[in-house]
């Protein structure tokens, strides 16, 4: 038997998984690590808190585990995050991560001054603060000592590849959002690394997601009681790693995902650049493309709600009262860290609106939950504009666990949404990604149509999906009428 190991790299936790080359999964551990937010709408990470949960998970993980059957390590990890190491490969500072807002100055000189024309005939895509690319224009101007001593540039999962192999690699889906690569040819584009101040040699060579870039460092297998032939296989940024879980590859298959972050993936056999650039254009893990827009704060809004505002971890408790859907007189805008999609707007935060002397807490709960439907909405929205017609979704995530909150979005959203068996995220994709790598099947297709089953469907209900589409008339009236006022 062949064992896989999926490496998720998430914001709050690095989640590991065990599976053979049957798709049965053997065991899942994790690793929290701090998340830092140095100033409001900042937000960082320790690259080294990575590193070392990822270790410390692994040794949890092969417990018990036959470890010489164990092939493979692949993974999904946190996408756009900006990681720099010096000449002696330490960690410059802090990595900058995918939501943090402190580049709204030199997204707007991107977009504005270079132009957005000329942005997306060299990448693809236009400018938005989370990207890589105008994060490392904040250190050029930030913080040049530091901007000086780069010599390598990579993304979250890419460290942990460095670290566990020595190869300076990354993947086409992750690298499409740094704003450096030519998606549509798959190379780095030689206009935005002027544009950026860096030279090609501070970047990693770039993989197919499904490729082996290398084998464990002798020094790491030896701790790990591993063989140091384990391949190591490039992996892809974490949407790319769940659709592949969730079996979104081919073409105009869609996958919603509601973890920290919220995104609509859509799959491509064929580039797509849309017109109005308002959707991210990347390579997809399964080496063809897809679509993808992105709300900052999904399953967090749930979180920062319960956690820090009614101080319970029981969410299922919280969403026990809810019942009638379509008629709540609250609404919530999901803006806690600024918004990506649609709006790309840093300085804009979360807001409440309608209550009255009869709102209940649950009214209150149920907002936030809608409130993320239909930041979802907006992005459905634009995929309808574009021409694209979708009737269904698989769903993921952590936030994806509610029952509830998969029904208002099928509601909202007047989608069919899909549930599949075994849920696992972006780890499973990295697995997956794994099992190809090390040759065990032949494509991410054929591994994806063995592995992901379908087990129920939540249908819309077409009264309720009226009364919310009314309700989304209103909801997107809020965003232009608070726009600018911080
Ligand atoms: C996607 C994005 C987020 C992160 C979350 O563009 O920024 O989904 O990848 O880890």
């Amino acid at each position: 038997m062949s064992l896989y190991v999926g490496v998720d790299l998430g914001t709050s936790a690095v989640k590991l998984l065990l599976m053979d080359g049957e798709g049965k999964i053997h065991k899942i551990v994790s690793r929290e690590y701090p998340l830092m937010f140095p100033k409001s709408g900042w937000s960082e990470q320790a690259p080294e808190d990575w590193f070392t949960g990822t270790i410390d998970g692994l040794k949890e993980l092969f417990e018990g585990a036959d470890k010489s059957d164990v092939k493979g390590i692949g993974f999904g990890g946190q996408m756009h995050g900006l990681v720099t190491l010096d000449e002696n490969d330490n960690v410059i500072r802090p990595a900058i991560l995918w939501n943090d807002g402190r580049t709204q100055a030199e997204t707007d000189y991107l977009n504005q001054v270079i132009g957005q024309e000329k942005l997306a005939d060299a990448t693809a895509n236009i400018a938005f603060a989370g990207f890589t690319a105008p994060k490392i224009l904040w250190m050029k101007k930030n913080e040049p000592e530091k901007f000086a001593a780069i010599r390598k540039i990579m993304l979250p999962k890419d460290y942990l590849a460095y670290c566990l192999s020595g190869s300076f690699c990354t993947d086409y889906s992750d690298a499409s959002g740094m704003l450096l690569l030519d998606v549509a040819n798959k190379c780095w584009s030689k206009e935005m690394l002027d544009i950026c101040g860096i030279t090609e040699e501070m970047l990693p060579t770039l993989y197919e997601s499904y490729d082996v870039v290398g084998t464990l460092k002798p020094e790491i297998a030896a701790e790990l009681g591993l063989s140091a032939d384990v391949r190591i296989v490039a992996g892809a940024g974490d949407n790319a790693a769940a659709a592949v879980g969730t079996g979104t590859v081919g073409d105009g298959n869609c996958n919603v995902s509601l973890g920290t972050s919220g995104t609509m993936f859509i799959s491509s056999k064929e580039f797509k650049k849309p017109s109005n650039n308002a959707l991210h254009s990347f390579a997809h893990a399964d080496g063809k493309y897809h679509l993808m827009a992105c709300t900052l704060s999904a399953a967090s809004s749930n979180k920062w709600w319960n956690d820090e505002i009614l101080k319970t971890t029981d969410y299922a408790a919280e969403q026990a009262g809810i019942g009638t859907l379509g008629e709540n007189h609250v609404f919530y805008l999901p803006y806690l860290m600024g918004e990506r999609c649609p709006h790309n707007d840093t300085a804009v935060r979360a807001m409440f609106y309608g209550m009255s002397m009869d709102t209940t807490r649950e009214d209150m709960t149920q907002a936030v939950l809608e409130g993320v439907a239909f930041s979802f909405r907006d992005a459905l929205e634009i995929v309808k504009s574009l021409g694209l017609n979708l009737e269904r979704t698989k769903i993921c995530g952590g936030g994806a666990k509610s029952a509830l909150w998969r029904k208002i979005i099928a509601n909202v959203l007047n989608l069919k949404v899909d549930i599949i068996e075994s849920e696992q995220g972006p780890g499973l994709g990295g697995a997956m990604l794994a099992a190809v790598g090390c040759g065990e099947y032949a494509n991410v297709e054929e591994i994806a149509a063995k592995f992901v089953h379908i087990v129920a469907t939540e249908e819309p209900d077409p009264e309720i999906a009226a009364k919310y589409d009314a309700k989304y008339q209103t909801y997107r009236k809020l965003y232009p009428a608070i726009k600018g006022i911080l």
